[in-house]
């Protein structure tokens, strides 16, 4: 463990310290926008036989490590593997998204395995197993998974809707039987966690991308509660696991969230103000953030704009550079270098 934190600058931050160059990696580094990508993509049938194929999920993990260095690697999957595992049919249309077998009301959940299938899960932990062969010694390997309220939005909509209003209405409509299936994904998520850990990844992160959408109340029973939950099951069975929170959108409840939710960072969207979250977030938690990916996409002045102000704001105290979200299909990789160039020379350019 003491090896792991001297030599992984990202493991560092998470235990809580400021590092002069701070680590960076980004959300959705392996993806559209790299041609090694689009050459791997082409071999495989389908995105979740991709997912599934634990070579070619090892190969797409290490191929942004390769070409950028980044300080940590992100395990190639997605967080719809877990509602397959749970048996629900769950498909990737080219060019539109995720489609599942939308659970439209309480008797749709009795359709669901009561625990994840871990076999289905096998080609994941095989993957990690394999990318820890190929990464360099200063790289952190993360794993990760959806937050219930989000995946949920995608197994009850059987896609990405607009707002979430198929889970939001579910939820106000049937609070009994969604309090069933977000326990369900809980204990799913821990479960495949804790197997992520014990397959050998540094750390992971909760992503609640639709976080966002949901009233302060709601936000504490279907975000800040299943998290905290996730964070203290997977802690019992691997004490001491780092993780990082993303509760995209969350505003001024980001305070509220950490406050409940043990993580050890916090992962921020870009919408977030760089005072308060320097002022009320990165006082309470190491920082993960907050660059705008469209910021990344359109280069030049507007992107050294922003990394100058995330540097600037975040500079005194634990903090790892990454975007408020993931980096887009259209992102020029010349941008991406800049990038990286801009936040590791920034305390030489004083
Ligand atoms: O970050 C990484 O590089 C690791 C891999 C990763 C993917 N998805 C690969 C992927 C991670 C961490 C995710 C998480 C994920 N998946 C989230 C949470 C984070 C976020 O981005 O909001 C969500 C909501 C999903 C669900 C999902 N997967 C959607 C809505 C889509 C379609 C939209 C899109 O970008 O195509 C996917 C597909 C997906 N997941 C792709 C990749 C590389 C594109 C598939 C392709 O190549 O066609």
């Amino acid at each position: 463990m003491t090896d792991r934190l001297t030599t992984k600058p990202l493991l560092r931050v998470l235990a809580g310290s400021r590092e002069v160059v701070p680590p960076i990696w980004l959300m959705r580094q392996a993806g559209r926008y790299l041609p090694e990508y689009r050459a791997v993509r082409k071999k495989a049938e389908s995105f979740l036989d991709l997912c599934f194929n634990a070579k070619l999920a090892a190969e797409l993990t290490l191929q942004p490590i390769r070409r950028f260095g980044f300080d940590a690697a992100i395990l190639f999957s997605d967080i719809l593997v877990v509602p397959h595992a749970l048996g629900q049919r769950v498909t990737f249309v080219e060019g539109e998204g995720p489609e599942l077998d939308a659970l439209e009301d309480a008797s749709a959940l009795t359709r669901l395995r009561q625990a994840i299938d871990q076999t289905k899960l096998a080609p994941v932990y095989e993957a990690i197993t394999r990318v820890k062969e190929g990464l360099p010694a200063g790289t952190a390997l993360l794993g990760f998974c959806g937050a219930p309220w989000t995946v949920g939005t995608y197994m009850i909509a059987g896609y990405g809707a607009a707002d979430q209003l198929p889970a939001r209405l579910f939820a106000y409509r049937d609070p009994e039987a969604f309090t069933k299936l977000i326990d369900l994904l809980i204990d799913a998520s821990a479960s495949y966690l804790i197997r992520q850990f014990e397959a050998g990844v540094d750390a992971v992160q909760i992503f609640d991308t639709w976080a966002g959408v949901l009233p302060a109340e709601e936000f504490r029973k279907w975000c800040i509660e299943p998290c905290a939950r996730i964070v203290a099951a997977v802690r019992s069975r691997i004490p001491g696991a780092k993780i990082i929170g993303f509760p995209r959108g969350a505003g001024t409840e980001f305070a509220r969230y950490l406050a409940s939710v043990a993580v050890d960072a916090v992962g921020l969207d870009w919408s977030v103000e760089l005072g308060f979250a320097r002022d009320h977030i990165q006082t309470r938690r190491p920082i993960q953030g907050n660059l705008d990916p469209l910021a990344l996409l359109t280069g030049g002045a507007a992107l050294d704009r922003s990394i100058d102000a995330i540097l600037e704001a975040f500079a005194d105290g634990p903090f790892i550079f990454n975007l408020g979200h993931g980096v887009l299909p259209e992102t020029p990789i010349a941008h991406v270098e800049r990038l990286i160039a801009r936040v590791r020379n920034a305390p030489a350019r004083g």
